[in-house]
């Protein structure tokens, strides 16, 4: 069905950011492997996070919701995770898939996993490929596309690997896998990605070092046969859906908009350095800690923004913003340049052709190039009046939407219902800071 997004003059309001989704699908799987009960609040009740759940409970787990956003989770601790009875369905989400697939390669088990039409399009050799190393079992073609079916092994042998791309995905499922393997795995990272695993896992007991190598790289190291103890934790908030808010904010000409609680983490924190670059002029406020992570508050106002070259130190720690920065350069005076990004290929959607389509739909002089994309801005309010073509992507459905509440017309999108995966209460939330959304 189509939504489409009607200017207004001004956004404005304070909104506590939703739980982080990858931290939020780390404590159901790490709380699902546990020795005891873990208790979870603030949890992203995505439909990414909850076929998790669902997948941790098919295999063992008990996971039971207690109140919004509040869970307790029931590891199977010493015992293990055993077959599902029936298929693991992960939706759109490649993070649920590919973390689970490394855990399951260290138990007793077969399970036959599948996902939707995006999920089933999205290489999975990446985690695969170590993951045979190790001595796991798979159907998947030499495509290495879902569906397929695992199984795992209690003789998992420890790797020492170094992925090929800048992914926290596959550096998580190859030390996850790693925790049941003999000896000890070593993951090197030429860029640092998400650091969600290795602070989530210290926190549930287990031990990892960490190096740096000659040339830069990080080295993580996990010995196998560590077990994980269950705890209490509030989840931050996600930086990533804040991202969405704080846009609205610096493009309404009357902008006024806080996002409380937002994780503050290096290695999440890109797009926020980017708009700084840009001249976005953003207000932030302490606000603690959880579970091991700094919180702020974020303010965002109206600012000309100016157009960048998107320094490729900042990618992998903007990695799922892309969409919404897009956007934003759209408004920007001048140009914004973005290279070395060409994992957005391979997320939700080709997300460089689809944000490509998503602003040319909508007026703004756009180049496609092999590894990101290049903006001319349109100093101001973009056309708009374009239906933009969502292909199953929650981030380019948000991003166009908050589009159309400062564009000169209208802006549609073809689909929203995906929104779900990562930040169900997106429109109730926009609709609270005063947007226009209608179908
Ligand atoms: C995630 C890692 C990133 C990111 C995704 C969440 C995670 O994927 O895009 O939304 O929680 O580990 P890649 O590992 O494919 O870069």
């Amino acid at each position: 069905m189509v939504w489409t997004s009607h200017p207004v003059k001004r956004l404005a309001g304070a909104i506590r950011a939703p739980g982080d989704k990858s931290c939020s699908h780390r404590a159901l799987i790490f709380g699902g492997l546990a020795e005891g009960e873990s208790r979870f609040t603030g949890l992203l009740e995505g439909d990414d996070v909850l076929r998790t759940g669902q997948a941790m409970q098919a295999m063992g787990a008990t996971v039971t919701r207690t109140g919004p956003g509040a869970w307790e989770v029931t590891g199977v601790g010493a015992k293990g995770l055993s077959s599902p009875e029936s298929v693991l369905d992960f939706g759109n989400s490649g993070t649920g898939s590919r973390l689970l697939m490394g855990v399951m390669a260290g138990y007793d088990l077969t399970a036959s996993l599948t996902g939707d039409a995006s999920l089933c399009s999205r290489p999975m050799n990446r985690v695969l490929n170590p993951l045979r190393q190790m001595g796991l079992k798979d159907t998947a073609g030499p495509d290495g596309k879902l569906p397929f079916t695992l199984t795992g092994s209690k003789a998992l042998q420890a790797i020492h690997y170094a992925p090929p791309q800048a992914s926290a995905q596959v550096k998580s499922a190859v030390l996850l896998a790693g925790l049941n393997a003999e000896g000890e795995t070593v993951v090197v990272e030429a860029k640092a990605t998400r650091d969600h695993t290795e602070r989530m896992l210290q926190g549930f007991g287990a031990k990892l070092t960490f190096g740096m190598e000659p040339g830069g790289a990080h080295e993580i190291g996990l010995k196998g046969g560590q077990r994980l103890y269950g705890i209490d934790a509030a989840i931050p908030g996600d930086p990533s859906s804040a991202a969405f808010l704080i846009a609205a904010g610096l493009l309404s000409p009357q902008g006024d908009v806080t996002v409380e609680n937002v994780m503050s983490n290096p290695t999440r924190s890109g797009f926020y350095d980017a708009v700084d670059l840009m001249g976005a002029g953003l207000g932030a406020e302490e606000r603690g800690e959880a579970a091991g992570e700094r919180l702020i508050d974020l303010h965002a106002g109206y600012a000309g923004l100016k157009g960048i070259a998107v320094p490729e130190r900042l990618v992998a720690s903007m990695i799922d913003e892309f969409p919404i920065l897009a956007v934003l350069a759209a408004f920007a005076t001048g140009e914004t340049r973005v290279t070395g990004a060409d994992e957005l290929r391979v997320k939700e959607s080709d997300r460089i052709k689809a944000i490509v389509a998503m602003l040319r739909v909508n007026g703004v002089d756009v180049e496609e190039t092999e590894d990101g994309f290049t903006v001319q801005g349109c100093g101001g309010p973009v056309p708009g009046g374009g239906l933009v073509e969502t292909r199953h992507d929650h981030r380019i459905a948000m991003s166009a939407l908050v589009m159309g509440t400062a564009s000169q017309k209208p802006v549609s999108v073809d689909d929203i219902s995906m929104i779900d995966t990562s930040y169900p209460e997106f429109m109730d939330h926009m609709a609270a800071l005063g947007a226009d959304i209608r179908n």
